[in-house]
């Protein structure tokens, strides 16, 4: 049964990575194996890029889950992608707090600048844009995400300047 689970997860994942799915379950109980789902996923994702089908149900059967309860979570959080992005992704949030401070400028701006529309990727495969909600910055609204650094306070002026940090 171990050697099952083993042979499902290895088609998708490198050995190192394999490591570190195991160094996640082991912060659990060991009848909890399912609580490392997230952080599974987080690493199928980083050598994969995205998550398939193929790759939550393997995960499923490595963390001994339904695989609906695996595409539940893989589907909820915007974290995980489901097709392939760009280099870098930027998450513009659209939530009260930086939609009160203009948040629908920044994405026009953005559109305009990339010459992509929300959900879409450049031509040169260097960003993907998307609209989420709260990242939990509120306070220095408007702000977007790249990759995983927080760019808050926005303006119009500094968004060209914060891009070109991304290549
Ligand atoms: S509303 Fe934008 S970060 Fe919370």
């Amino acid at each position: 049964m171990f050697e099952a689970k083993i042979k499902a997860i290895r088609q998708y994942v490198s050995a190192a990575g394999l490591q570190e799915i195991d160094y996640e379950i082991a912060k659990y109980p060991q009848d909890e194996r399912q609580s490392a789902v997230m952080g599974a996923l987080r690493i199928m994702q980083k050598e994969h890029g995205y998550l398939t089908r193929e790759i939550m149900d393997a995960v499923a059967v490595y963390l001994v889950m339904a695989p609906m309860a695996v595409y539940e979570v893989a589907t909820f959080y915007s974290m995980y992608e489901h097709k392939p992005v760009g280099r870098h992704l930027i998450n513009v949030c659209t939530n009260i707090s930086c939609k009160l401070c203009d948040a629908s400028a920044i994405i026009g701006h953005l559109e305009t600048h990339l010459n992509i529309k929300l959900g879409e990727t450049t031509a040169d495969g260097r960003f993907t844009l998307r609209a989420v909600e709260c990242l939990g910055a509120c306070v220095n609204a408007p702000m977007m995400q790249i990759d995983t650094d927080y760019h808050e306070n926005l303006t119009l002026a500094t968004i060209n300047q914060i891009l070109e940090q991304y290549t």
